[in-house]
C-alpha cells in the first residue's frame, strides 16, 4: 500500500525542516570544528554528524515515533513491526567537510514497505534544496530538474567515488575509473554521493557508478534522480540496491546502456 496525498504531504513538509534544521547546525560547526575523529584508517566521524544525527532522529521520533529509523551513525532499535522507515546520512561529504570543502549534505529519505515515496538531499554550503515525491517529479530550490540528454559515453561526464577500505577490490575501482575515463569527457569524484545522484537529476552530470555505498548513500538520491527522469541500477541492470552497492544512477537515455556494457568487461568480473 501506498500512501495517501495527503499524508505525503505531511512526511515532506517534516523531512525538509528537519534537513534545514540539520544543516544549520552542520554550517555552525563548519571550519569550527574541535574535534575529527576516525571511524577507520580514513573514514572521518565529527562532532557535527553526530549532532546533525541526534538533531533528525529527535525531531522524526516526535513527530513519528512508530517509524522505523536507519541512520549512519546509531543503532535505532524498532520495537514494534511498521511499514515505515526512514533513511538517514546526517552528514553526506565528511572528508570534504573536514577540509573546509563546501560539497556535503544532508540526505533523508521515506520508505514505505520498502518503496522510497519522498527524498530530500540538502546542501547547504551552496544553498541547494533537492526534493522529489515519488511520481511528483524533483525540484531544485522547488524548481523542477530534468536529466541531460546526452546519449553517448564519449559525449558524457561522469562522476564515481570510491570506498574506505583500501584492499584489492579497491584497487580493481581505479582499473574501472581508468576505464571510463578513456571514454569520457572526464570522470569527477566529488566526495558526497547523495550529491553525486543530484547533480545527475539537475543535468550537470550524465551518469553515476560507485561499487560501495550504503543505504543512507542512496535512499534520497535515487528518488530524486528517477524523479527527474534518470534511471538507477545495479551494475546487471536490476533495480537499485537498496544495500547501495554497485549502484549506477544516469539520465536514462542509451548511455545506460553503455555504462553497464563497461562495467560487463571481462576485466571487472571480480568487482560484479
Ligand atoms: C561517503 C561519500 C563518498 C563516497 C563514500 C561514502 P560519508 O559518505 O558519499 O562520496 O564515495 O563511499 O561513504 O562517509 O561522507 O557520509
Ligand atoms: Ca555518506
Ligand atoms: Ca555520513
Amino acid at each position: 500500500m501506498s500512501s495517501s496525498a495527503s499524508d505525503l504531504d505531511r512526511i515532506l513538509e517534516v523531512a525538509l525542516e528537519t534537513a534545514r534544521r540539520a544543516g544549520a547546525i552542520l554550517m555552525e560547526k563548519f571550519q569550527r570544528l574541535e574535534r575529527v575523529e576516525k571511524k577507520g584508517a580514513v573514514d572521518l566521524v565529527t562532532e557535527a554528524d553526530l549532532a546533525s544525527e541526534r538533531e533528525i532522529v529527535t525531531s522524526l521520533r516526535r513527530t513519528f515515533p512508530d517509524h522505523a529509523i536507519i541512520a549512519e551513525e546509531g543503532d535505532y532499535e524498532q520495537a514494534v513491526e511498521t511499514p515505515h522507515r526512514w533513511v538517514i546520512d546526517p552528514l553526506d561529504g565528511t572528508t570534504n567537510y573536514v577540509h573546509g570543502l563546501p560539497i556535503f549534505a544532508v540526505s533523508i529519505g521515506y520508505q514505505r514497505e520498502d518503496v522510497t515515496e519522498a527524498g530530500v538531499v540538502l546542501n547547504p554550503a551552496q544553498g541547494e534544496e533537492y526534493v522529489a515525491v515519488k511520481d511528483r517529479g524533483a525540484t531544485l530550490n522547488g524548481r523542477p530538474i530534468q536529466v541531460s540528454k546526452v546519449k553517448q559515453l564519449a559525449e558524457s561526464l561522469l562522476v564515481t567515488g570510491f570506498p574506505y577500505h583500501h584492499d584489492e577490490v579497491f584497487n580493481r575501482t581505479f582499473d574501472l575509473y581508468r576505464a571510463f575515463h578513456h571514454r569520457c569527457q572526464g570522470v569527477r569524484r566529488l566526495g558526497a554521493a547523495a550529491l553525486d545522484f543530484c547533480c545527475v537529476a539537475a543535468g550537470r552530470l550524465d551518469a553515476f557508478y560507485e561499487a560501495y555505498l550504503n543505504p543512507w548513500d542512496v535512499c534520497a538520491g535515487d528518488l530524486i534522480c528517477r524523479e527527474a527522469g534518470g534511471r538507477t541500477s545495479d551494475w546487471f541492470g536490476d533495480p537499485m540496491p537498496p544495500d547501495g552497492r554497485r549502484i549506477i544512477a544516469s539520465n536514462g537515455t542509451i548511455l545506460h546502456e553503455e555504462v553497464l556494457g563497461v562495467l560487463a568487461g571481462e576485466e571487472f568480473a571480480g568487482l560484479r
